[in-house]
């Protein structure tokens, strides 16, 4: 087959109009490269990249360790099914473990996956009689019909009736609340410690505590859902641990592969048994290209110090958003841990992001008022400075015209 010229951006628009099934909201740009923080489209044009792989990228783009691990790996040994043993899986799970609770992984391949071992996780290890789990309006768990279940939205419920039974709803940050949902049906408590497509949303003071101490109460397991918090997102390895709060079982997607696709689960020793043999699976589950590439994520964490800056760069971003905040008054709250950043607006997000994607700077906005921001663990100080100079200079503009003002 003779090789195309590669299409410029409105071809590629046009292509997806006659072949792709249109569920996604989508910018009229191709992206064709990408390095670091930076990303170019197919006219040539680079963006700076503040949302990297919708927090995949969590290592920018292209990380050259992970790069390298997979070139090597997919030469060698693309993929065996979970009949087998693979030393790489082992080393992946023995690298999770040793940087969280300990526990042990079940590996599948997206977020929404996770949770699903999640939720039969908890359904298989508590009595019959126990299948209820506690969700939080507000939280995002995925897209699965289980998942949707949990997720507390009703706008992503709508036409899917009947939804799978046992998920039962709290407000967030209202632990009387939870408390009252309890009952003898009631098996799990399930919660992102920050929630992210709900606005970066970070918990009171001690509801993560509260829940903690109503779990153990009440004999019921506490799963943190860490996709989008987890895996250094926050300066910490998991957001537990800057909450100092430990899950029974947590999940992890994402970033976890440095960009590739890939999840766990984790839970402990003790309950990881519960999920036994023929109960739960997952084809491409841990397989050699995700287990070398969420190796090498880890290795390239540790060797570059990306933890430590994540944590400095957070620290740029505090000082530059509470500034622009000051001055200019339709933005009502800055909330941010670690690289997890949300800019609450007095008005519409979509315009904002709109207007950065002109000037070359990729945002994402979420809850229609809140700017979410998921850099890159290793964005410089300079880049962090040339992004909150543009998106200043673009909340300003959209202020000065008065835009809608809720
Ligand atoms: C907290 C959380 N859980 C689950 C998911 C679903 O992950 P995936 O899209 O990989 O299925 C997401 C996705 O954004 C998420 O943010």
């Amino acid at each position: 087959m003779a090789k195309d010229a590669p299409l410029d951006s409105q071809g590629v628009v046009r292509l997806f109009e006659q072949y792709v099934i249109p569920n996604y909201g989508r910018f009229p740009v191709a992206l064709v490269r990408g390095e670091g923080s930076y990303v170019w489209d197919a006219e040539g044009n680079r963006y700076l990249d503040l949302f990297p792989g919708w927090g995949c990228g969590l290592l920018g783009h292209c990380p050259a360790p992970v790069v390298r691990a997979v070139q090597d790996q997919v030469a060698r040994l693309i993929h065996v099914p979970n009949t087998w043993y693979t030393e790489l899986q082992g080393r992946w799970a023995e690298a999770l473990s040793k940087r969280s609770f300990g526990g042990q992984a079940f590996f599948c391949n997206s977020g929404t996956e996770a949770n699903e071992a999640a939720i039969k996780l908890v359904r298989l290890h508590t009595p019959k009689n126990r299948y209820k789990i506690i969700t939080f309006e507000g939280g995002f768990h995925g897209r699965t019909l289980g998942s949707t279940a949990a997720t507390a939205q009703p706008k992503y419920h709508e036409g899917l009736g009947p939804l799978m039974a046992g998920f039962v709803y709290a407000p967030h940050g209202d632990l009387a609340a939870v408390e009252a949902l309890i009952d003898d049906e009631t098996a799990a408590i399930m919660i992102e410690p920050i929630q992210g497509e709900g606005g970066i949303r970070v918990p009171p003071e001690g509801f993560l505590q509260g829940l903690r101490r109503l779990a153990d109460e009440h004999n019921l397991l506490l799963v943190f859902d860490e996709v989008q918090t987890g895996f250094g997102r926050t300066g910490d390895w998991f957001a537990y641990q800057h909450f100092g709060v430990t899950p029974d079982i947590m999940t992890l997607a994402k970033a976890v592969c440095g960009g590739l696709a890939g999840a766990a689960m984790l839970t402990t020793a003790q309950i990881a048994p519960s999920l036994r043999p023929g109960m739960h699976a997952a084809t491409f589950g841990g397989n050699p290209i995700a287990a070398s590439a969420g190796i090498a994520a880890i290795e390239m964490i540790e060797r570059q110090g990306l933890l430590e800056n994540a944590r400095k760069i957070s620290d740029v971003f505090r000082a530059r958003l509470t500034e622009i905040q000051q001055e200019c008054e339709i933005v009502r709250e800055v909330r941010l841990v670690g690289l997890m950043i949300g800019i609450e607006l007095a008005i519409a997000g979509a315009p904002i992001v709109k207007a950065c994607l002109a000037r070359r700077l990729l945002i994402n906005c979420t809850h229609q008022t809140v700017i979410r921001l998921l850099p890159a663990l290793n964005l410089t100080e300079e880049q962090a400075h040339e992004a909150c100079d543009l998106l200043s200079e673009v909340l300003k503009e959209q202020a000065s015209r008065g835009n809608g003002q809720s």
